[in-house]
């Protein structure tokens, strides 16, 4: 049986070892912008769309240093949408990653240019990649296009607005799905995405791959809401309860506990179903699906 463990722990390390690098060039006098920016990078978090990253380049063959610019932009622009996400005109939380959030920490304006400066350099990042790899720059193009079409007003910022305006709202369960599909579920299929096509997979791999990634994605959300009602602050690192105090749309909201749990495990069978063409070189992105419902934090 495959040990998640273990793996988890190696990737996080790689990944935490490379984020550590990024504007070390600052020390000992960054500005207030860049220790901003490494205050809610380095506070923590699972990394898990760098490990799913990786992960699915490696089910088709790739290796770890081919997609880490990937991996490392998928972290930046998530915790930048973790920054913005806890913002008094947002869900206005003071506590992230077990510390204060990042606008508690320094102030509004710099918790919003962190997160402006954190995405920014994401697609930095991964531009430098492909000058650097001029051979592979059509692959990293397309990578570009596929995070940055997650990301905006076709993912994970429309789903955020749809989010601020469900508060309070009764709607439909598609219309959740939707909105968690976006809000979510983007940025995290397309972190299996671009990990599939730097890994250099068929095009019936990067399908297969793409598919688990939406429904992981979609579950990674049902699950957080979950953890809202069921899990520990002290856990978890920020806080819990709080869905309820603003009235959002989640799946236990909208269908109940139990219904939302059922759901989530529907999205797990439909996960792993999508990983059988690929026999053992799928066994971590399996756990990782396994995980995203097991999970405490
Ligand atoms: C939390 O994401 C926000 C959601 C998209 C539900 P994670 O649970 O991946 O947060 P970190 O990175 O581990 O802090
Ligand atoms: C966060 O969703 C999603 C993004 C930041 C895109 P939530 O607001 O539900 O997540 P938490 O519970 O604050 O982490
Ligand atoms: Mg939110
Ligand atoms: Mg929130």
């Amino acid at each position: 049986m495959f040990d998640l463990k273990p793996y988890l722990k190696a990737k996080q390390r790689t990944i935490n070892a490379a984020l550590k690098k990024l504007w070390d060039d600052r020390e000992p006098y960054p500005s207030p912008l860049v220790q901003a920016m490494r205050y809610s990078i380095g506070a923590g978090g699972k990394r898990l769309r760098p490990v799913l990253c990786i992960a699915a380049s490696e089910a088709t063959g790739g290796a770890e240093a081919d997609v880490m610019p990937a991996a490392l932009a998928l972290e930046l622009i998530h915790t930048y949408s973790l920054i913005h996400d806890d913002l008094p005109a947002m869900d206005d939380d003071d506590l992230r990653r077990g510390k204060p959030s990042c606008h508690k920490a320094f102030n509004e304006a710099t918790a919003i240019l962190a997160g402006d400066a954190l995405l920014t350099a994401a697609f930095e990042l991964l531009a430098a990649a492909g000058r650097q790899q001029p051979a592979d720059a059509s692959k990293w193009l397309e990578v570009i296009y596929l995070i940055s079409r997650a990301s905006g007003c076709s993912g994970m910022v429309e789903g955020q607005m749809m989010d601020l305006c469900s508060e309070g709202k009764m709607i439909t369960l598609e219309e959740l799905d939707c909105l968690q599909q976006l809000k979510t579920g983007a940025l995290i299929e397309a972190s299996v995405h671009a990990g599939a096509l730097l890994g250099g997979g068929s095009f019936q791999q990067i399908a297969a791959l793409s598919a688990y990634g939406r429904h992981i994605g979609l579950a990674f959300q049902v699950a957080d809401d979950i953890l809202n009602i069921e899990g520990s602050s002290e856990v978890l690192g920020k806080p819990v309860g709080s869905d309820r105090g603003r009235q959002k749309a989640t799946g236990p909201s909208l269908m109940g506990l139990e219904q939302a749990k059922a759901r989530a495990g529907e999205l797990l069978d439909s996960a792993l179903e999508q990983l059988e063409i690929f026999g053992k070189k799928a066994e971590p992105l399996a756990a990782v699906a396994r995980y995203i419902l097991e999970r405490n934090r």
